[in-house]
């Protein structure tokens, strides 16, 4: 069994503090109780990893708003994109004519971003922007620039905080960086 210490074990340190990403947090949820006043806001949360930020995230939003899911996945358990984008589960919302955000833990290549806006414009809605947690910087084209950043984090493999290293290590309240060796010859795609 994996107690507290084991998952400490495994960080090499913290990169941003529980306290630091609710400050952040609490910024990005006046932003968009600002800028989405009057609108038809649904929040596109992509599972799994943007289930913590999001839940964070509304509970500071003052507006009306709803909620819906979608699970991809691209990185199986490696720590690099696999470039293939895999749907899991899909949306039950209509979005027509709907302002909606997507809500990212983080934005690495942009593959899974590029992935979803393709699929959501099919659907029609009258505005579709970016909420993400982190980004990493590595994405050049500036249609796929988030609207909505929290943090541009270096590039080391982080976890905690809704992001996984081979679905463990979600839970941890900060953004942390795991140890290189807990997953050296580990890399890509990894089921
Ligand atoms: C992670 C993260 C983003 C994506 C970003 O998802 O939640 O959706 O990778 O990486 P990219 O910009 O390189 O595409 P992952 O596939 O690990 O699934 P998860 O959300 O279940 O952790």
């Amino acid at each position: 069994m994996t107690n507290r210490t084991e998952l400490d074990e495994a960080l090499e340190g913290v990169l941003i503090s529980a306290e630091a990403i609710q400050a952040r947090v609490a910024e990005l949820a006046s932003e968009l109780t600002r800028d989405y006043a009057d609108k038809d806001l649904v929040l596109v949360g992509v599972l799994r990893g943007s289930v913590i930020f999001l839940a964070d995230l509304v509970r500071q939003m003052t507006l009306p708003l709803e909620m819906d899911f979608i699970t991809l996945s691209s990185y199986g358990n490696g720590v690099t994109s696999s470039g293939a984008v895999r749907q899991i589960q899909g949306l039950a919302t209509d979005l027509t004519g709907r302002d909606v955000v997507i809500v990212e833990d983080i934005v690495d290549t942009g593959h899974t971003l590029a992935h979803l806006l393709r699929t959501l414009r099919k659907r029609h809605p009258a505005s579709l922007s970016v909420c993400t947690l982190l980004a990493k910087g590595n994405v050049s084209d500036p249609a796929l620039a988030p609207a909505y950043v929290g943090f541009t984090i270096p590039q080391q493999f982080v976890v905690g905080y809704g992001l996984d290293y081979a679905q463990k290590y979600r839970n941890l309240p900060d953004i942390a960086i795991l140890k290189p060796e807990v997953y050296a010859g580990q890399d890509g795609e990894h089921e």
